[in-house]
């Protein structure tokens, strides 16, 4: 039997110590460094060296648990047990223009189901951190997300399209609608952060669509385990290959899933 609260701390470890690579690494880095996957999809020596540190690192608490990672530095292994799926460098676009708002993203997944999340938000120092059944914490204390059931108290968090532009009209109305009906909508560029910053009430919620497994699974667990509704924008269980997100404290989920329904045309 895996002793969860025991594991999330060496994972808490495991992150923050990943993440002050990257810090470190951020104080010189030089734009010779970065080359392109895809559109817009950036990539760097940065990322793929600490995707390779947490490997290690987290291969030496779990050494039976397979891997799902962003940049592919291991042998991709989603059929074990357990698997970690991670994101090393959540926020790329961010760390390579010199903005201080980036993490890592660690999930381990059971049955398809994430067990254990952490996000770490280097810029602050903080560690998001929830397992299943235990709540979410952040730097250690206990968080919940907010209060807050109008849509006009609320301030939201998205991520603009940048590569798949299939769903851009449906987005647009989406923001058309929120605009006047909401404090606000940000996009701060980490979608590990919106989940987490929806975790401890700083968003009421987050949506967005065009996302990989590495960006959501560890948010996915902090939302729920802090109190909040997690589901995709068809409405379904949010599996972490599914794409797209909406995860609301419960105030608003009912409002942002119709208003996106709709606009999306999927309602
Ligand atoms: C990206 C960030 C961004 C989101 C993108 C992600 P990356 O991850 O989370 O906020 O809008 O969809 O791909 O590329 O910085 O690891
Ligand atoms: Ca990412």
């Amino acid at each position: 039997m895996i002793d969860l609260p025991l594991l999330t701390t060496k994972v808490e470890a495991i992150a923050r110590a990943a993440g002050a690579f990257l810090r470190e690494e951020q104080q010189h880095f030089s734009q010779e460094r970065v080359s392109l996957k895809s559109l817009n999809a950036l990539v760097s020596d940065v990322d793929k060296n600490a995707e390779k540190q947490l490997v290690r690192d987290l291969q030496e608490i779990l050494p039976e648990a397979g891997f799902l990672t962003e940049e592919g530095t291991i042998t991709q292994r989603t059929s074990h047990a357990y698997y970690w799926v991670i994101d090393p460098l959540d926020g790329t676009t961010n760390f390579v223009h010199g903005l201080p708002i980036y993490s890592v993203s660690i999930a381990l997944m059971h049955n398809d189901e994430p067990v254990i999340g952490v996000v770490y938000e280097v810029g602050m120092d903080e560690c998001f951190s929830a397992y299943k059944g235990g709540g979410a914490t952040l730097n250690g204390t206990k968080i919940t997300t907010s209060p807050t059931d109008s849509l006009a108290d609320s301030l939201l968090a998205t991520g603009f399209p940048y590569y798949d532009f299939s769903g851009v009209a449906g987005f647009q109305k989406t923001l058309e609608y929120l605009y006047p009906r909401t404090r606000g909508i940000r996009r701060i560029g980490t979608a590990a952060v919106d989940l987490a910053y929806t975790a401890c009430g700083r968003f009421e919620g987050y949506f967005e669509y065009g996302l990989s497994p590495w960006d959501v699974a560890a948010g996915i667990l902090l939302v729920r385990e802090a109190g909040g509704q997690v589901c995709d924008y068809q409405g379904g269980n949010a599996p972490i290959d599914s794409k797209s997100i909406i995860a609301t404290n419960n105030g608003v989920f009912e409002d942002v899933l119709k208003v996106i329904q709709v606009s999306m045309g999927n309602g």
